[in-house]
């Protein structure tokens, strides 16, 4: 091969190899960083919570001390329902403190979010101006 053709073929190479390391580096670009697994978990208020019932196909979910579990898989959360009329989708803290298992039943079940408090329409009163607003005019109205 000739000095001029050995060029070539080095030249295709590496153009070939630029534009390659071109797609990687462009597609590092464009992936997300890692987020921590707590951040990636949902937020619940309680009201939200109550839709995980295990009913008409909903997933079941329970909270005890602010974490949401997933209880769908668990035979004895069949349909959300559980012992002495406990009920998927909702916060059952105190109840399980009372129960023979106690927490140790949580430790294998998945974990889906976290339980937080539900902010009422009241509390934003603190910047809501105190003055009645008048309803504005039209322009031309009297
Ligand atoms: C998350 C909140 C939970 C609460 C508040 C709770 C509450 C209770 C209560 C009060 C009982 C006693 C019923 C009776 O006296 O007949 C009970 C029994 C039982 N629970 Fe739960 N439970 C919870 C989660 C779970 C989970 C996640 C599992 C399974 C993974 C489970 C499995 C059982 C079983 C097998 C029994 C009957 C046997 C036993 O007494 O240990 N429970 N539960």
């Amino acid at each position: 091969m000739s000095i001029n053709a050995k060029r070539k073929v080095w030249g295709v190479f590496l153009a070939v190899f630029t534009a390659i390391a071109m797609i990687y580096a462009a597609d590092e670009g464009t992936k997300q960083p890692p987020v921590a697994e707590h951040d990636s978990l949902s937020q619940f208020t309680i009201e939200q919570l109550a839709k995980f019932n295990g009913k008409n196909g909903n997933p079941a979910y329970v909270a005890v001390d602010s974490v949401v579990y997933d209880v769908t898989k668990v035979k004895a959360w069949k349909n959300g329902e559980h012992k002495r009329g406990l009920k998927a989708g909702n916060d059952l803290s105190q109840q399980i403190l009372k129960s023979p298992h106690g927490k140790k039943v949580l430790k294998n079940l998945p974990v889906v979010g976290r339980l937080v408090p539900t902010i009422k329409a009241d509390s934003a009163s603190a910047v809501t101006p105190k003055k009645e607003l008048k309803p504005q005019k039209a322009p031309g109205e009297k």
